[in-house]
This record gives structure tokens, sequence and C-alpha cells, in this order.
């Protein structure tokens, strides 16, 4: 019985830990990352075909992605991370603003200064397991 009372107090303890990290964490990270992803690929497909407002609202969503991304860095107090996450959101609101200038080659410009952050961050951060993505904070 006591046996029996000390697993439940052990699982009880481990929900509480496991619920506040995911409290938290606001949303699972990869779950972010995937529409990021979705996202700039988008954003690539409409600066090419010259769409200018629909590359603006790509723009507007990473931008918001990127302020999620910010979030979740930020308690593990990795630097660099917050840093690429900001940069690259910084880079999205200047392609926002020159596709609203239907500015096309500018927008392309501050599309690479988005790809570098994303690169960046997934050298420093991003392990590959074979069936996967893993954080490395
Ligand atoms: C601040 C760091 C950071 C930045 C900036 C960042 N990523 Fe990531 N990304 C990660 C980490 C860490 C993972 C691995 C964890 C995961 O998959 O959730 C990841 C995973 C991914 C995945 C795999 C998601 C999955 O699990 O299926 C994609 C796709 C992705 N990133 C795309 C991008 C693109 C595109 C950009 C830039 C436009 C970008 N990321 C910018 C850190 C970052």
């Amino acid at each position: 019985m006591n046996r029996l009372f000390f697993l439940i107090t052990i699982a009880v303890a481990g929900t509480v830990v496991v619920a506040t990290a995911f409290a938290q964490q606001h949303r699972p990270y990869n779950q972010i990352m995937k529409d990021v992803g979705y996202t700039f690929a988008s954003l690539k497909k409409n600066l090419d075909a010259n769409s200018a407002a629909a590359a603006a609202a790509d723009a507007a969503k990473l931008e918001g992605l990127f302020t999620e991304t910010e979030a979740f860095w930020a308690p593990f107090d990795t630097k660099d991370a917050v840093g690429f996450a900001k940069n690259a959101r910084d880079a999205a609101a200047a392609v926002g603003t020159a596709a609203k200038g239907n500015d096309i080659k500018t927008a392309q410009a501050s599309y690479s200064a988005i790809q570098k952050n994303c690169a960046s961050c997934h050298f420093a951060h991003r392990e590959e397991t074979g069936k996967g993505f893993l954080i490395r904070p």
C-alpha cells in the first residue's frame, strides 16, 4: 500500500513538472518551425512571382512567428538564438515594408537576410537525429 502511494506521488509530481514546462513553452516548438518553414517557402514563391501583396502578408505572418520563436528561447537564456530570432523578425519586417512599396528587389535581399538566421540558428541549436530534429539549447 505504501509503495503504491509512493508511485502515485511520483506520477503526480511528474505530471506537474511536465505541465509547467509545456505551459511555459506556449505551443510545441516544432509546430512553430513547421509554420515558419511553410510560410518562408510561400514568401519565396510570392516574391519570385512578383506578388507583392501576398509576399507582404507572408512577411507579416513570419514576423509573428519569429516573435513566438524568440519567446521560446528567452527563458533558456540562449542569447545567440534569441538574437537570430530577433534578426529574422527584423528582416521579415523589412521584407514587408519593401513588398508593400512594390520593391521586390529589396524584398528579395531581406529574404536572404532571414535565411542566414535560419541557417545560423539551425547550425548552432538544431540536431539531426535521423528520425527528426532535436532542440539543443
Ligand atoms: C532561433 C533559432 C531558429 C531560427 C531563427 C529558425 N529555426 Fe528552424 N528550427 C530550430 C530548431 C532548434 C529546430 C529543431 C527542433 C524542431 O524541429 O522543433 C528547428 C526546426 C525546423 C524545421 C523542422 C520542423 C520539424 O520538426 O518538422 C523547419 C522546417 C525549420 N526549422 C525551418 C526554419 C526556417 C525556414 C527558418 C527561417 C525562415 C527557421 N527555421 C529559423 C531553430 C530555429
